[in-house]
């Protein structure tokens, strides 16, 4: 049976090809993706687990993976990165977005690849469609607080242009901030 989704966003779905040649497809996470999610979760050290979520987790809560893949695309909006492996479709990547309750022009930013894929520019692939369709969206500001002891993650936020800002509330992390012009701006 063919379901159709709602203001699924098609024009978000892309392909970027690695240097060695490996094509990556990316696209807005999809309510059937949960396995695929969970499967990704389970493949990322755990290293890069605390680093996402700077909180020991083992495995992604079946109800967590739920949520993360039945999303509306405008308060909340996942793209992941995936590849063929063996015919299989896997999940290297994802960047989500999810609007703050408190303030609607402001998003919050979570980003993981796989560890045997970083390094190779899925992150920014990623990050800059997310920011591209936020501004489409309306939000003004993307934000994410990360440990500062995650060189990779302030390392990709120095190269997206964030600002990086001390936590003064939480001496481990920082925030990470960059304000998202206006459509209409971008296209002037
Ligand atoms: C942070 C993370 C998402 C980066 O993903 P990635 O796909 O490796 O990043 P990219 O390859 O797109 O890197 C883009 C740029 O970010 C910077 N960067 C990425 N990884 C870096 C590292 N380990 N050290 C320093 N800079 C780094 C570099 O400027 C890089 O450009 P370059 O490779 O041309 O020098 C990845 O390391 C990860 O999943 N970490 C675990 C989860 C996590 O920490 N999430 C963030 C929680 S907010």
């Amino acid at each position: 049976m063919t379901r159709t989704i709602p203001h699924y966003p098609v024009h978000l779905i892309d392909v970027m090809h690695l240097p060695a040649g490996t094509r990556v497809m990316l696209r807005p996470i999809l309510p059937q993706d949960v396995e695929l999610q969970r499967a990704f979760f389970r493949s990322l050290s755990a290293h890069s687990r605390y680093s996402r979520f700077m909180t020991r987790v083992n495995e992604l809560p079946q109800a967590l993976a739920e949520r993360f893949t039945r999303i509306d695309y405008t308060s909340h909006l996942a793209l992941v990165a995936t590849i063929l492996e063996d015919g299989r479709e896997v999940m290297i990547g994802e960047a989500r977005c999810v609007a703050d309750e408190r303030d609607p022009a402001i998003c919050e930013l979570a980003i993981a690849v796989a560890d045997v894929w970083q390094r190779c520019g899925i992150a920014l692939a990623l990050l800059v469609r997310l920011e591209r369709q936020a501004a489409e969206l309306g939000f003004r500001r993307i934000v994410a607080d990360t440990l500062v002891t995650n060189r990779a993650m302030l390392g990709l936020a120095r190269r997206a242009r964030y600002a990086i800002i001390a936590s003064p509330e939480e001496k481990t992390q920082a925030r990470l901030e960059k304000h998202l012009r206006p459509v209409a701006a971008i296209a002037a």
